[in-house]
């Protein structure tokens, strides 16, 4: 991470190495924040970055803070404003991924929360993450999926990430690439960081949000393209944990996996063990779009540059 980079802390610009919290802040003793994860794609033809639905993420962020009673006081579409401000003054030329995080900032020891709010927007360089372009080896985990009434796993709550790091350090351990979580009641929820998809006799299926999922952004964009460009049927229900093991195909969406193919599963591969040709072509659009190549799919960008005016004069210092 560059200290330099300019990000949006306490109601003011400043750069990430001055961006700091106090060591008795609520959100830090007891994860009482409640964070987004969303991307902005450059386009090297139009010489212009995408921001990727970012009314849908400062949309869901701000109901999800709702959860733990956090105030973003501003509406979606500032906030995405100020995200396109923030990306020009650090001059990105290549994708970003941005991490809002709205947390309970009070120093203190008591569990119990006051009104006291902040919020930060932290750019940065989109990182290599899941290297997923020859297909995944996912394992189910022994660990299962938040329920909702303990701690809701549709809220991005900080604290509740802690059931997916367990997940995926114990899969990586063990010699997967990522973790397949099951509800309490054995049923497939989603991985540790991202939605699954499963196809079976040419229907896409995926768990619904009562299974304890996070209603992905990815996911839902998906199940657009799959119905609207692919005509492929697409079946929100229980998933069992032995149809991993019968379908024709796997894979996994989210912000950063994009759309990540599953080839095997608990040691047994998936289909033909290779990547899926609806996975491929879904792959494949939902590239194309976020990077603006598709017309139809132009209205879930926001370009951040504004045009005809050099990328280094956007600055505004
Ligand atoms: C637990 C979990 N599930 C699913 C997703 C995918 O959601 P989205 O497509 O909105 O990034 C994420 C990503 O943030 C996640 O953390």
């Amino acid at each position: 991470m560059n200290p330099e980079t300019i990000v949006f802390f306490e109601n003011r610009l400043t750069p990430l190495s001055e961006a700091r919290v106090g060591i008795l802040t609520h959100a830090l003793g007891f994860g009482t924040g409640v964070f987004e994860g969303l991307r902005a794609y450059w386009n090297e033809q139009e010489n212009q970055l995408f921001l990727m639905r970012p009314r849908e993420h400062f949309e869901r962020w701000k109901r999800n803070c709702g959860i733990l009673r956090i105030e973003v006081p501003h509406s979606a579409d500032e906030l995405a404003e100020l995200t396109a401000d923030l990306l020009r003054r650090n001059g990105f030329r290549g994708d970003v991924y941005i991490k809002p995080l709205a947390y309970k900032s009070s120093q203190r020891i008591g569990i119990h929360t006051d009104d006291q709010d902040a919020f930060a927007i932290v750019p940065m360089p989109a990182p290599a993450y899941l290297d997923s372009s020859k297909g995944l080896h996912a394992g189910v985990s022994s660990w299962r999926r938040i329920e909702d009434n303990a701690i809701p796993g549709r809220g991005k709550i900080c604290g509740s990430y802690v059931n997916g790091v367990l997940a995926s350090d114990d899969a990586r351990r063990n010699g997967f690439d990522e973790a397949i979580l099951l509800t309490e009641a054995g049923h497939v929820a989603e991985a540790a960081s991202s939605n699954i998809f499963l196809v079976r006799h040419g229907s896409l299926i995926t768990p619904p949000a009562s299974e304890n999922i996070l209603e992905g952004i990815t996911r839902a964009s998906v199940m657009e393209l799959a119905r609207n460009e692919l005509r492929v049927e697409v079946i929100e229900r229980p998933v069992d944990r032995s149809e991993l093991y019968v379908c024709d195909e796997i894979f996994f969406t989210g912000t950063m996996v994009e759309v990540a193919p599953v080839i095997r599963v608990d040691h047994r591969p998936v289909g033909t063990g290779e990547i899926g040709p609806l996975t491929a072509k879904l792959r494949h659009l939902y590239g194309q779009a976020v990077r603006g190549r598709l017309e139809a799919w132009r209205h879930w960008l926001m370009p951040v540059h504004i045009p005809n005016e050099p990328l280094g004069d956007q600055a505004g210092q």
